[in-house]
């Protein structure tokens, strides 16, 4: 399977690339096997919408075209959403990724749930 145009698109023109200054959720998560690295940035808002979310992904291009989707599928909702957001749901809306780059969309998906479970945790939410 080739990559489709929607995965170019946002390979070629990431959306919300860049840092949060004021980012109060901030994950990063390693590939081991590739040493591929993302880094999110979220601003939550006191009743948990995520007002803002970037990313730094240094990686391949099926990992930055799941970032930048991963962000634009979450941005103003809500956390308790958002932390159900799961790889392939991220694919399925690139229209699709190669079997053997499914593992590149857990990057942006595992760095979503930690950056919310650990802003929970800080937070004192369930
Ligand atoms: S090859 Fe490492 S995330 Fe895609």
């Amino acid at each position: 399977m080739e990559y489709t145009e929607k995965v170019m698109d946002h390979f070629l023109n990431p959306r919300n690339v860049r840092k949060i200054e004021d980012a109060n959720a901030i994950a990063e998560v390693g590939n081991a096997t590739c040493g591929d690295i993302i880094k999110l940035y979220l601003k939550i808002t006191a009743d948990g919408i995520i007002e803002d979310i970037s990313f730094q992904t240094f990686g391949c291009g099926a990992a930055i075209a799941t970032s930048s989707m991963t962000t634009e599928m979450v941005k103003g909702k809500h956390i308790d959403e958002a932390i159900s957001l799961t790889r392939e749901q991220v694919a399925d809306e690139l229209g699709g990724l190669p079997a053997n780059k499914m593992h590149c969309s857990n990057l942006a998906a595992d760095a979503l749930h930690k950056a919310i479970k650990e802003y929970k945790a800080k937070n004192g939410l369930k």
